[in-house]
């Protein structure tokens, strides 16, 4: 199996509504158990940052669905990579909210604190999803 790692950033819409997390997450574990997807999602008051991993076919077809959801935009695919390995094994989708550990961590990666999804690396979305997935269990 050709296993493959895509990480995204886009910009929320106005589109998005507060009701709109469980939406998502809903047809995100269904589909993606479905498709042998898992991964995360981070959702902050503007962006969202998406982890997802699985075979490539599927998570071609999974991210040409997500990409024209009108609930997001301006999306930018940092990272695209053959992994071994899954990192999110049990999570069909995890959702990683706002916590107070996030700041330490943002201000780790982006030295002048100030967050900027869209200047990230592929190196410091990996960084950043996997120390949240190590503090916040999945809700
Ligand atoms: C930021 C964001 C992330 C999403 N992640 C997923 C996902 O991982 N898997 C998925 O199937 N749908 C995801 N969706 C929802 C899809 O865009 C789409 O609404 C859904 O797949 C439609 O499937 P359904 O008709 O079975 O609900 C996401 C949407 C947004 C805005």
């Amino acid at each position: 199996m050709d296993l493959v790692r895509l990480i995204y950033v886009s910009r929320r819409t106005d589109k998005f509504k507060q009701g709109d997390v469980k939406l998502i997450l809903d047809s995100a574990r269904r589909n993606n158990a479905a498709s042998g997807i898992s991964g995360a999602l981070y959702i902050h008051p503007n962006y969202f940052i998406q982890w997802l991993e699985g075979e490539k076919f599927q998570i071609e077809s999974t991210y040409n669905r997500i990409l024209v959801d009108p609930r997001h935009r301006d999306n930018k695919i940092i990272d695209y990579t053959p992994v071994k390995k899954r990192e999110f094994f049990s999570w069909s989708m995890g959702f990683l909210g706002e916590i107070p550990e996030t700041s330490p961590i943002i201000r780790q990666i982006f030295e002048n604190s100030t967050f900027e999804p869209y200047n990230m690396s592929g190196e410091d979305g990996v960084e950043f999803l996997l120390a949240l997935r190590d503090l916040a269990p999945m809700t």
